[in-house]
């Protein structure tokens, strides 16, 4: 394989499996996937699929019960500032102001005050909120808290972006204010994305890779690569091509969304 085709992560036959004995619960089954440089990589499945459990192994948060996952050929050992995360909420610094959430990055690193907050507030101007550098988290409303954590997480200056369903918690208007913003910074910057959604429109709309996952135990159920990442233009969503392949995930998630809740309920 030439340099230039070696993927940015690969998950290599990772599987993970949580507790011991009659209680363990197999989150993944093997799973082998690559994540090219570049790409943004949109994970769908139903509930409990193991979505959340192989974000957070590229993440570092924890180890796969087998196979390796790789960054750049490399084993992920841990948290690692090439890998930045947002979560699903906040998760901000109440105590410090928009300005400090975002500069924290660059300065645990040891960048100069003065430069880490050019480097902050040009992010924040990234997503719109320059204006609210000097507030408090408390001050902004939640979609607001989540574009900051992205500001903050761009920051670092990552080479892949680990999104765990980050606007799940937001209003629909909102939601689609800040994926147009996402496509925005994604066509601007390139960076490589791992995304977790719930969202079929938002994973089309995104994504130049689909991942769609099985009921649990997590494995590959089918990969889409739509084109939509690459247009801004208005109507997407209702194009003929976004339709059709909207259908077939939406087929193909429904079977597996009644196996999920037939596994919560015998639980
Ligand atoms: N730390 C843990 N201990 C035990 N079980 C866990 C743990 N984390 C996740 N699980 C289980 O693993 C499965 C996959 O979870 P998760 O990755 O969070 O799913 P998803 O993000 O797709 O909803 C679920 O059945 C969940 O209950
Ligand atoms: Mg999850």
């Amino acid at each position: 394989m030439s340099a230039a085709a070696a993927p940015k992560a690969r998950f290599d036959q990772v599987s993970k499996r949580f507790g011991e004995g009659e209680r363990a619960v197999q989150a993944l089954e093997p799973i082998t996937l690559d994540i090219a440089a570049n790409a943004f990589v949109c994970l769908v499945g139903p509930s409990g699929c193991g979505k959340s459990t192989l974000l957070n192994l590229l993440a570092g948060f924890d180890t796969p019960t087998t196979g390796q996952v790789l960054m750049d050929g490399l084993p992920v050992r841990g948290p690692d500032a090439r890998r930045g995360v947002v979560f699903q909420q906040g998760a901000l610094f109440t105590w410090m102001t928009v300005l400090d959430n975002v500069a924290f990055g660059p300065l645990a690193t040891g960048t100069p005050r003065a430069e880490a907050e050019r480097i902050a507030m040009g992010f924040l101007e990234m997503v719109g909120l320059a204006a609210f550098a000097r507030r408090y988290p408390y001050e902004l409303s939640g979609g607001m808290q989540q574009r900051v954590g992205i500001a903050r997480a761009l920051a670092n200056d990552p080479e892949i972006l680990l999104m765990d369903e980050p606007f799940a918690a937001l209003d629909a208007q909102t939601r689609e204010l800040l994926q147009e913003e996402i496509k925005r910074i994604w066509l601007h910057t390139r960076k490589t994305v791992l995304w977790i959604t719930h969202s079929i429109e938002e994973a089309l709309f995104l994504a130049t890779d689909i991942v769609v996952m099985s009921a649990r135990p997590g494995r590959i159920k089918a990969r889409f690569a739509p084109t939509f990442a690459q247009s801004t233009a208005p109507g997407l969503a209702t194009s003929a091509e976004f339709v059709r392949m909207k259908a077939e995930i939406v087929g193909l998630l429904h079977d597996e969304a009644r196996t999920a809740q037939r596994q919560e309920e015998a639980r």
